[in-house]
């Protein structure tokens, strides 16, 4: 038996794709216990100086009607045109690995049905943390545990963002250049900036975990374009890190809430060491306590071998259905409000403006940090109005 896969984009992840398959196919086979080869790779752009001319393709068509490519993995990102071609190909039966995560958090819940129905797979462990395993051990190896929390660095482009300002007091704007020339940002990079790929990726761990669609319009979401040299600087000496967190908690209620934001991670927690483009995934659950998950969370070869570990899977599994399903959801009932998310915060005042009382730390740039007890995101948002706050935080 051979299995012969096709690859959906040739952009940085469906290259990677490419390159570590071939690098590495002999072990690859041998892991997979079946020949195993790339048949087509799709891309509207021309390669001349691709070694693999023989496999490229312009038509979708030629993948969907060849019966011999049994597996596909999509690479190309954005919810249109592949939702149109990954839905075609599981209705013909062709498992699908994908690392597309906006696909994932929009269009889940009907792929998964759509995998079920034709007896086929579709899996995205790409789609989260990158490199990390995340999904596989989420819906099986953790699968015994009631799970309270899951809270993650789900971004490479911020984390790398923040890190190079912190470490090298670089600006904003030449720390996202650099995240750019690396591969690890969105084609528009407004989706990492702005909490949206993060939101996404946080989407798509809720419903794995608590088994109902999350939407990104459910999710509160908030970026670090705000962000400023001060506020990092100035968590630091008050002993936390600045990290861009993606949670998703389950309350006492039966409600869910997830939500992205800035936040402080105190340097007792392993979290506020995860720096560059590394991402890491915490995860509660009464069976395990605490677990966290660790790796590359974005680039060419890392989000590569994860798409290769779901194709190798695909080719593992011999027809049997693997992958999860969880229900579509209607409504967002069941996700909770964010003004009952209830934390710490920091509120970043101008010089001078603290109350009486308050114990500001004073930063150079004339602004000050005040620490507030556990209090809601409704009473949180008040406080901050009453303030006049430039700014305020959650503490992890
Ligand atoms: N732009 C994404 C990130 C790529 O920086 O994490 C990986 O999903």
């Amino acid at each position: 038996m051979s299995v012969k896969f096709a690859v959906l984009g040739h952009g940085v992840v469906g290259s990677g794709v490419v390159e570590l398959f071939y690098k590495n196919r002999k072990s690859i086979e041998k892991r997979a216990g079946t020949e195993m080869d790339i048949k087509y790779i799709l891309d509207l752009r021309d390669f001349p100086d691709s070694p693999y001319q023989d496999k490229f393709t312009k038509d979708f068509n030629d993948i969907l009607n060849d019966d011999e490519v049994t597996s596909v993995a999509e690479c190309m990102g954005g919810v249109e045109p592949a939702f149109t071609f990954v839905s075609a190909c599981l209705k013909k039966g062709k498992s699908v690995s994908t690392s597309n995560k906006e696909l994932v958090a929009e269009k889940g819940d009907i792929l998964l049905s759509l995998a079920k129905e034709n007896g086929c797979n579709f899996f995205f462990e790409a789609s989260v943390g990158g490199a990390i395993p995340i999904i596989r051990p989420l819906h099986r190896c953790l699968a015994a545990n009631d799970i309270s929390m899951v809270a993650g660095i789900l971004n490479g482009t911020t984390n790398f963002i923040l890190t190079k300002m912190y470490n090298d007091n670089m600006p904003f704007a030449e720390a996202l250049a650099l995240a750019q020339k690396l591969g690890y940002a969105e084609k528009d990079p407004t989706a990492d900036i702005e909490g949206h790929d993060a939101c996404r990726k946080i989407c798509i761990i809720s419903s794995l975990v608590f088994g109902r669609h999350v939407y990104p319009k459910s999710v509160f979401t908030k970026g670090i374009s705000q962000v400023e040299l001060c506020d990092v600087a100035a968590c630091d000496v008050l002993g936390y890190a600045l990290k861009l967190v993606a949670s998703v908690r389950k309350l006492d209620n039966g409600k869910i809430l997830p939500a992205v934001m800035p936040t402080l991670v105190s340097y007792d927690s392993i979290m506020s060491g995860v720096n560059d483009v590394f991402n890491a995934v915490l995860v509660y659950g009464d069976g395990i306590d605490q677990t966290m998950f660790y790796g590359r969370g974005a680039g060419k070869l890392p989000t590569a071998s994860a798409v290769l570990g779901d194709v190798i899977e695909t080719a593992k599994s011999d027809g049997t259905v693997l992958s999860q399903t969880w229900e579509k959801a209607d409504d967002d009932s069941f996700v909770e409000s964010i003004d009952k998310l209830s934390c710490r915060w920091y509120f970043r005042v101008p010089s001078g403006a603290a109350p009486e009382g308050a114990e500001p730390y004073e930063h150079e740039d004339g602004v000050s940090f005040i620490s507030a007890a556990e209090m809601s995101f409704a009473d949180a948002r008040a406080k901050a109005k009453e303030l006049g706050a430039l700014a305020y935080y959650p503490v992890l």
